[in-house]
């Protein structure tokens, strides 16, 4: 049954993942010693395997309720690629900025299939979504209601959108709590829903409102919690339609669900938490007497997070007399920041093969100048030298997408690998590229 079904968000390496004759690690059928030796190190490896299979598990775990709509979080990662294969496997997107925006349909995605969220969109990001046409635009305040509604009518257009809420419900992986609020930067706070309602149907006749939307918390393990937030979000569209006397029927309970990035990381699969979705639509539409309401969810860390490793060259070392050894490799916190913003902990293997098994208990140190560098404390590593490679798994999900240039270092390649074929997805940055927009005067 379905249920027990193990799927990609409960895995720490890509589907295909293992040691080659050589012994060393191969992904897809690539060696990751001959990607090195080709595309260079840092390098960010997507697996399309794992990808594609996670959105199919999606897809399959949502496949009896019609009224789904699958939106990936772009934030998680974005790129031209990335946005092809998932959309091509029936995702839309919730997109967060203009240059998200831009992304996905330069990528050729259907832009009825995108939201638009985010807390401070500005009026440049708002006129390129309804040029574009997004679909849903998921209002975050009252200054956006109205911002919005000015340039719906610069269209001459009638936008469609969501009302974001806060519902009550804070999720920090291992725990949540439900309050009566949410002291949160996102969205209507439940106390001012009614006043947003009352504006877009008087004041703002450019909008449409359609229904709510909510995200309480990422990495979640959970699955109370989804029912929890189902509870809240269809209460208050049965409470507003009664109310306003309309008949909004949609849905979006965002995305959140966790994955392994360690072992004593135990997220529910995929299945669990589309079972726990529907239940509780099923309980609450009965209920309050309601029609089960139009779905949207947008994961996003689960979708690319396993797909991803990072491959570095190990460089430096330094044993601190009675304490640490460190070795250094040749990226760390500016194409990843995970580690030194969140403490966030990896696994790590060293990915060529070596005659012998010798672990040593050592800290991986970034090359940025930042003592905070520090990629993964304290793991146990084939005795890593100079020029060894080093994979770190589930890089896949906010690594790319939160990379920065820091210390003016160019950000990685990205490569896409499938059945032992590897193709860049993201080209290596060039000096001639870090340099092009100063002005020297
Ligand atoms: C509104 C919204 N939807 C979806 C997501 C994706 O969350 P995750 O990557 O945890 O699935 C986020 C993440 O912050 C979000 O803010």
């Amino acid at each position: 049954m379905s249920e027990t079904l193990k799927t990609v968000n409960q895995n720490i390496m890509p589907l295909n993942t293992k040691r080659n004759a050589k012994g060393n690690l191969e992904i897809s059928g690539c060696d990751t010693v001959d990607l090195v030796e080709k595309y260079g190190t840092p390098l960010y490896v997507m697996d399309e395997v794992t990808l594609r299979a996670i959105a199919r598990e999606y897809k399959d775990a949502f496949k009896n309720y019609k009224k789904v709509n699958m939106m990936f979080a772009s934030k998680a990662l974005m790129t031209g690629q990335i946005a092809k294969i998932l959309h091509s496997e029936g995702f839309g997107f919730d997109v967060v900025s203009g240059g998200e925006i831009y992304t996905v349909n330069k990528a050729g995605v259907n832009m009825e299939m995108t939201t638009f969220n985010g807390n401070n969109k500005t009026t440049d990001e708002l006129l390129l979504a309804l040029e574009l046409g997004v679909g849903r635009v998921s209002v975050d305040n009252f200054l956006e209601l109205s911002l919005l509604n000015e340039v719906a009518k610069s269209f001459d257009k009638v936008q469609k959108v969501l009302l974001r809420i806060t519902p009550g419900i804070e999720c920090h992986t291992h725990e949540y709590i439900q309050t009566g609020q949410t002291d949160s930067k996102f969205g209507f706070d439940m106390t001012q829903i009614d006043e947003a309602v009352e504006l877009i149907l008087k004041e703002f006749t450019n909008l449409e409102i359609m229904g709510l939307h909510a995200h309480i918390g990422s990495q979640i393990f959970e699955t109370q919690v989804y029912y929890d937030e189902i509870g809240v979000l269809m209460k208050e569209l049965k409470r507003i339609n009664d109310k306003f006397d309309l008949n909004l029927n949609e849905m979006n309970v965002g995305g959140g669900l966790g994955i392994t990035y360690t072992e004593a990381d135990c997220p529910p699969s995929v299945y669990t938490i589309a079972e726990t979705i529907l239940k509780s639509i099923e309980d609450h539409a009965e209920m309050y007497g309601m029609e089960e309401p139009v779905l949207y969810i947008e994961p996003g860390r689960s979708m690319v997070g396993t797909a991803g490793v990072t491959l570095y060259t190990v460089g430096s070392s330094k044993q601190v007399p009675g304490g640490r050894k460190y070795i250094a490799v040749d990226g760390g916190m500016a194409d990843n920041p995970r580690p030194s913003m969140y403490g966030a902990k990896y696994e790590a293997v060293i990915a060529n093969g070596k005659e012998e098994e010798n672990l040593k208990k050592v800290t991986v140190a970034g090359r940025f100048c930042e003592s905070g560098d520090i990629l993964i404390k304290d793991i146990e590593l084939n005795s890593p030298v100079a020029g060894d490679i080093l994979c770190v798994f589930n890089t896949g999900a906010y690594g790319y997408s939160m990379s920065s240039n820091y210390n003016r270092v160019l950000k990685p390649e990205m490569i896409l690998v499938n059945n032992s074929q590897s193709d860049i997805i993201v080209k290596r940055e060039t000096y001639e590229q870090l340099v092009q927009n100063d002005c020297l005067l």
